[in-house]
Formats: structure tokens, sequence, C-alpha cells
């Protein structure tokens, strides 16, 4: 048998194709070593996303490669590098790549629910990643992530955000002495509160920040679009026709701000019975109908699942609970498919050229 060179072993690994962005990784550059060493070879690869799917493909993938030059044994390494949102001089959070807003027209679709799930997701697949309750006036995440507390600030200018499962949290419910409390504000308070609870908490470097929109279109997302150049809106809908005109205005007032729509969530899909029969409870085909009329992708269709109900009111996501239920992975997969999305979104604003990867700020600036 002829030898084997480290050259003809990099060669074969450079053509192979990535599955996010369909180009090789001499094309997009991110082969970054290749060793040989004995009959094995040991590789490191970057890539865009914390998306399982693409690194067990593309493990498949240079296995191939690698078997037609003769090699039977690899040892990749994946450097998951999430590609970074556009910032400008004055952005509060620098060194937050990524931010999503969850959100619709609606009420009660389940925003919350996909929020705190979502968060926890990517937080699983290993990508830093905070949830901020931006409900000021109907705060979800204390209790749906069963967190209590007031957050403190060690330099008495900066809040800490509350942690739970490795996600970091901040939510108006931790500084209500009562969490029942009412919350009165309007107009600028909530515009103030929203700014602070952005650029006067230590997030520190996130992969994600995930925020818990209120239900309508108003003020919120407005606010949030003015201080910073967000990732995009994920909307989430639940089938029938009454929820899906209200996210109609909510999609149509992202495009008036310019603001990305990353996909739809279609909550409250179908049951599932005990026999595994599925049910369309609330009809079929209103995600899917948003999707085609405002040409984005259905990133998840959601069960109906008292179980996603329960653990949620309870303080432990499903996805935490009990991730191999059913339930669990639609979520995980939801995350999956969210991160893609944002890979190849930041790719076609960089030209379709190499994937933008920069090393985040090393300092969060505070700008007041
Ligand atoms: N897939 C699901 N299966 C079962 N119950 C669900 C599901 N999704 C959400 N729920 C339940 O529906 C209710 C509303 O969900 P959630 O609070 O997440 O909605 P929301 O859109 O955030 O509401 P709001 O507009 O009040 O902020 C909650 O009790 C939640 O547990
Ligand atoms: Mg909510």
């Amino acid at each position: 048998m002829a030898t084997i060179t480290e050259e003809a072993v990099h060669a074969a690994l450079a053509e192979v194709v990535d599955p996010t962005f369909e180009a090789t990784l001499a094309k997009l550059g991110t082969l970054s070593e290749v060793k040989l060493d004995g009959a094995k070879v040991l590789a490191r690869v970057r890539v865009s996303s914390p998306a399982e799917s693409v690194q067990v493909e593309l493990r498949k993938r240079a296995e191939a490669a690698l078997k037609a030059v003769g090699v039977d044994e690899l040892a990749l390494v994946f450097d998951v590098q999430v590609p970074t949102r556009e910032t400008t001089s004055n952005d509060p959070i620098p060194a937050v790549r990524n931010v999503i807003l969850v959100m619709s027209g609606k009420g009660g679709v389940g925003k919350s629910t996909v929020a705190a799930n979502l968060a926890l997701a990517l937080a699983r697949s290993g990508t830093r990643v905070g949830l901020l309750d931006a409900d000021v006036y109907g705060p979800s995440v204390p209790t749906m992530l069963g967190i209590e507390g007031h957050p403190t600030s060690k330099d008495g200018k900066l809040i800490e955000p509350l942690q739970r499962f490795g996600v970091k949290l901040m939510s108006i419910g931790f500084l209500l002495e009562d969490p029942r409390q009412a919350v009165i504000w309007r107009g600028a308070m909530l515009h103030g509160a929203l700014q602070q609870f952005i650029s006067d908490v230590n997030w520190g470097e996130l992969d994600y920040l995930v925020l818990d929109l209120p239900p309508g279109t108003g003020d919120v997302a407005l606010t949030l679009a003015q201080n910073l150049k967000v990732t995009g809106a994920v909307m989430v809908t639940t089938p029938q026709e009454v929820a899906v005109i209200d996210v109609h205005k909510a999609l149509s007032m992202c495009k008036k701000l310019d603001i990305p729509v990353l996909g739809i969530v279609e909550n409250m899909s179908y049951f599932v019975d005990p026999s595994g029969e599925r049910h369309a409870l609330f009809g079929e085909g209103g995600g899917a109908r948003l999707a085609e009329e405002w040409k984005t992708p259905v990133l998840a269709q959601i069960p109906i699942d008292p179980a996603v109900g329960r653990a949620g009111d309870a303080g432990t996501p499903v996805v935490q609970s009990d991730p191999t239920s059913a339930s669990a992975k639609v979520f995980m997969a939801l995350a999956e498919n969210l991160s893609e999305r944002i890979a190849r979104l930041h790719r076609e604003r960089a030209g379709g050229d190499e994937a933008p990867v920069t090393e985040g700020p090393k300092r969060l600036r505070i700008l007041r």
C-alpha cells in the first residue's frame, strides 16, 4: 500500500463539504489543523453553530473522505465559534454575539415557554446563553426557571444576573419585593427599564441572549431596535387563524423596524394520544402559511404536551427536567435549526465569503 502523507490527508479533508454552508472546508477556511500520527489522523474544524447533527454529518463526510485515501482512524475536534451580529461603537453589549427576540403579536401562545426551553437547549449544546425577561408587566422567567432572589452588584454599577442551569437570567420579577406586585410603567419608564436590563446587567460574553417579549407589537421591540442591532426575531404562533392574524401584524412591524425574521415556531401544533396517534386539535398549516408568505422557515412545530406546561409551572422547563422526552427533543431541534439559520444569515450578510468569525471584545463596554 502506498504511504499516506499528511499532504494527501489535508487535501482529502479540504474537499469535505460543510453541511451548513454547502461549501468545502477549503473554501470556508475552517479546517484549522491536520496531523498524521502513525495511521491516525487528528483534525480540527471550526463550525458556526453548536448543532450536533452538523457535527455528526461532518464527521461522517470526513471519515468517508479519509477512507478514500486509506485512513481509517480519525480524531476530529470541533471548535464552535458562533458568529457575531453587527455592533456599532455605541452598542451597549458588544460582547453578546446574538440577540434573539422571541415574540408574537398574540398573548398566551407560548412565547415564554419557547424562550425558556430554547435558552436551555442552546446552553445544553455547549454555548454561552442569557435569558432576559423583557415582559415587565407579566414576568414569567422567575416562575419558569424556578428562581427567586435579588440580583446584587459587585462594583455598584453593573447588576449581576442570576444563574440557573448554566443560563444567565434577568427579570423585573427579581427586583420586585412581591412578584405579584403590579408594574405600572409606561412609555419612558418602560424604555428606561429595558435599557437598564441590557446595558446595566453584567451579561459578559454570550453566544446567544434570548429575549422573552411581552404580547403585542408595541414598545418593546421598538425600544430594542433603537438601541442595538438584534440578530432577529423568532415568531411564535399557534395554528389557529385568530393567532395567525395577530402574528402578521408582528411580522410587518419587524419589517418596518428592519428586524430580520429568523423563523416561525408553531406551538401547540398537534397532540399525540397515548396510542401514538397525532391529532391537529387547532387545525393545520397556520405556521406553514405564515412562513411561506413571509419567506421564512418553520423552525419547529411543538406538540401540546401537558408535561411541557407542568414543567414550566414547576420551575424546570421540560428540556431540563426530561431531556429525552419527545417534547424536549423538539425544543433541542428548534435550537439546532435556529443556530444553523443564524450561522447562514451571518454568512449571507458577509457576502457569502468566509463566515465572519471574530474574537469578541474582551471587555464589556459600559456606556451611560
Ligand atoms: N406546547 C405546550 N403544551 C402544553 N402547554 C403549553 C405549551 N406551550 C405553552 N403551554 C402553556 O400555555 C400557557 C401559556 O404559555 P406562555 O406563558 O409560555 O405563553 P406566552 O405567549 O408567553 O403568554 P403571555 O402572552 O402571557 O406572555 C402556560 O400555562 C404554558 O405552560
Ligand atoms: Mg410570556
